[in-house]
């Protein structure tokens, strides 16, 4: 399963970056307005600067709604650099978009799906990747996994190359579920990429091991 981080703070991606497990990054208009990133030129050299810190995969959101407009702006984020990868919303107009840039090679990520039937139209429009929101839907009282289980047995079923995103991902335990379900990706936070990490088990069995080594150490002298 790939791992992307769902931010665009520069030092998380950097810091997710040297951890050695990251194979890309997704952000969206709220993660841009939360680093202070305003203004088309500004944004484009935020989106150029994260390219330069990841081996590959860097999701762009178009801000546009309308066929043209997104057409225009998702060509320009893709001119960036070959890692951008241009994020449609699931609209009409977005599907539209998603097909036309799949004739065109240029790689989507269609966003802010919540359903299995928006997921069947992102992969026949030819998506390279389909975001589910599972943490969204969690919130209220839906099972987000739930739908990753649809859409990854709606795929299978009939071989759709669109990989499943699966996004809003909230804590350690989504990613788990993730995994678990065959989902091709998931993106979120660097703290739930970072709690995989801790176990008591594994802080108390260091400790135990430093602390014999030092003992025998100590006897030998
Ligand atoms: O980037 C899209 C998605 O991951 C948003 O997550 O936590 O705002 O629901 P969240």
């Amino acid at each position: 399963m790939k791992f992307f981080i769902d931010t665009a703070n520069l030092a998380q991606i950097k810091e997710a970056q040297d951890l050695g497990v990251l194979d890309g990054v997704t952000t969206n208009p709220s993660l841009m307005a939360k680093e202070g990133i305003t203004g088309d030129d500004n944004v484009m050299a935020h989106y150029k600067a994260i390219c330069d810190l990841v081996d590959d995969n860097v999701s762009a959101e178009v801000i546009a709604t309308d066929f043209e407009g997104m057409i225009e702006e998702g060509e320009r984020l893709a001119a960036i650099d070959k890692k951008i990868v241009v994020k449609v919303p699931m609209i009409a107009d977005g599907v539209k978009a998603l097909k036309y840039f799949s004739k065109k090679g240029i790689r989507t990520n269609c966003t802010l799906v919540f359903s299995a039937g928006q997921a069947l139209l992102a992969a026949k429009a030819g998506a390279t990747y389909v975001s589910p929101f599972l943490g969204r839907l969690d919130d209220i009282s839906t099972d987000g996994l739930q739908l990753i289980e649809d859409i990854r047995l709606i795929y299978d079923n009939y071989g759709f190359e669109t990989q499943i995103l699966s996004a809003s991902v909230r804590h350690p335990m989504h990613i788990i579920e993730c995994a678990k379900i065959g989902s091709d990706v998931m993106t979120g936070p660097l703290s739930a990429i970072k709690a995989l990490l801790k176990h008591p088990l594994t802080d108390i069995g260091l400790q135990q091991f430093l602390a014999d080594h030092a003992k025998a150490a100590a006897t030998v002298k």
